[in-house]
C-alpha cells in the first residue's frame, strides 16, 4: 500500500517571519496520528530555517530545484549535496515553471534527478502537458517523454526512489483543476509507463497530482486509485488550507 504524500511547493514566496508563522501553525494543526507524509518546499535561502523549525517533527522539507552539476563554478546554483546538508529529504525537479521560464529540457531534469538520488534525496519529478498539447491529443505522449527521460537514466532498483508529480500546466495557479477522472487517467498511464521498466516498482512509486488542489477538491482527487498525494502551490501558503488537504488525505 502506497503512503499518501502531501507536499507544499511555496515557490518564490515567504520570508523568515511569515515562514515561522506558517510552519508553527502547520506543526500545531497536524493530527497526533498522522496518516500521510507531509513535505514543505520553501525557497532555498529558508531551508536552514525549515531545518531549525521542523527538525524534531514529522514534517519533511525539501528544495524546489537543484543543479545538474555536483559542485564548482556555477554561480547561483545549489547542489544536491547542499540540499542534503540542509537536511532536505526531497527536492522538486522539472516543475513546469522551470521548464517554461528557464528552458529546462527533460534531459536536464533527468540529470537533476540523478544528482539528487546520488546525494540520498528523493526527486519529485514533475510532468505535465500544456492546454494546447491536451487539446491536440498529445497528453500521454508529452508526459511519457518527460517521465521516460528520467527512467532511462535509472537502474531498476532506483525507480521506487522517485516521486512523480502530474501537474497539467493549464491547471497550475489558474483555479482550473483536472477532474478526478482526467487526473486518474493520466496517473494510470504514468504507472503503466513505469511498469514497462518494472511492474514491482510501478506499484511502489507515489504519483502526486498538482494544479489548483485545494480543500474543496482534495478529497475527490485523493480518493482515485492512482493518485497518491498532492503537490500544492497556492493552498500550501495558508496553514488552514494546507492542513485541510492533509486532513482530506
Ligand atoms: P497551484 O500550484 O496549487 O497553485 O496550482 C501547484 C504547483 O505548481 O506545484
Amino acid at each position: 500500500m502506497r503512503r499518501t504524500l502531501i507536499a507544499g511547493n511555496w515557490k518564490m514566496n515567504g520570508g523568515f517571519s511569515a515562514n515561522r508563522s506558517l510552519l508553527s501553525e502547520i506543526k500545531a494543526g497536524l493530527p497526533a496520528s498522522l496518516q500521510c507524509d507531509v513535505l514543505v518546499c520553501p525557497p532555498a535561502p529558508y531551508l536552514a530555517q525549515a531545518a531549525d523549525l521542523l527538525g524534531t517533527t514529522v514534517v519533511a522539507w525539501g528544495g524546489q530545484d537543484v543543479s545538474v552539476h555536483a559542485q564548482g563554478a556555477f554561480t547561483g546554483e545549489v547542489s544536491a549535496a547542499m540540499l542534503a546538508d540542509c537536511g532536505c529529504k526531497y527536492a522538486i525537479v522539472g516543475h513546469s515553471e522551470r521548464r517554461a521560464y528557464h528552458g529546462e529540457s527533460s534531459e536536464q531534469v533527468a540529470q537533476k534527478a540523478v544528482q539528487l538520488l546520488k546525494a540520498g534525496l528523493i526527486p519529485v519529478v514533475c510532468v505535465g502537458e500544456t492546454l494546447e498539447q491536451r487539446e491536440s491529443g498529445q497528453t500521454n505522449e508529452v508526459v511519457a517523454g518527460q517521465l521516460n527521460a528520467v527512467l532511462d537514466l535509472l537502474e531498476v532498483s532506483a525507480v521506487a526512489g522517485i516521486v512523480v508529480a502530474y501537474e497539467p500546466v493549464w491547471a497550475i495557479g489558474t483555479g482550473k483543476t483536472a477532474t478526478p477522472q482526467m487526473a486518474q487517467d493520466v496517473h494510470h498511464f504514468l504507472r503503466q509507463q513505469i511498469s514497462l521498466k518494472s511492474a514491482d516498482m510501478a506499484e511502489k512509486v507515489q504519483i502526486l497530482y498538482g494544479g489548483s488542489m485545494k480543500p474543496e477538491n482534495a478529497r475527490e482527487l485523493l480518493a482515485m486509485p492512482d493518485i497518491d498525494g498532492g503537490l500544492i502551490g497556492g493552498a500550501a501558503l495558508k496553514s488552514q488550507d494546507f492542513l485541510a488537504i492533509v486532513a482530506a488525505s
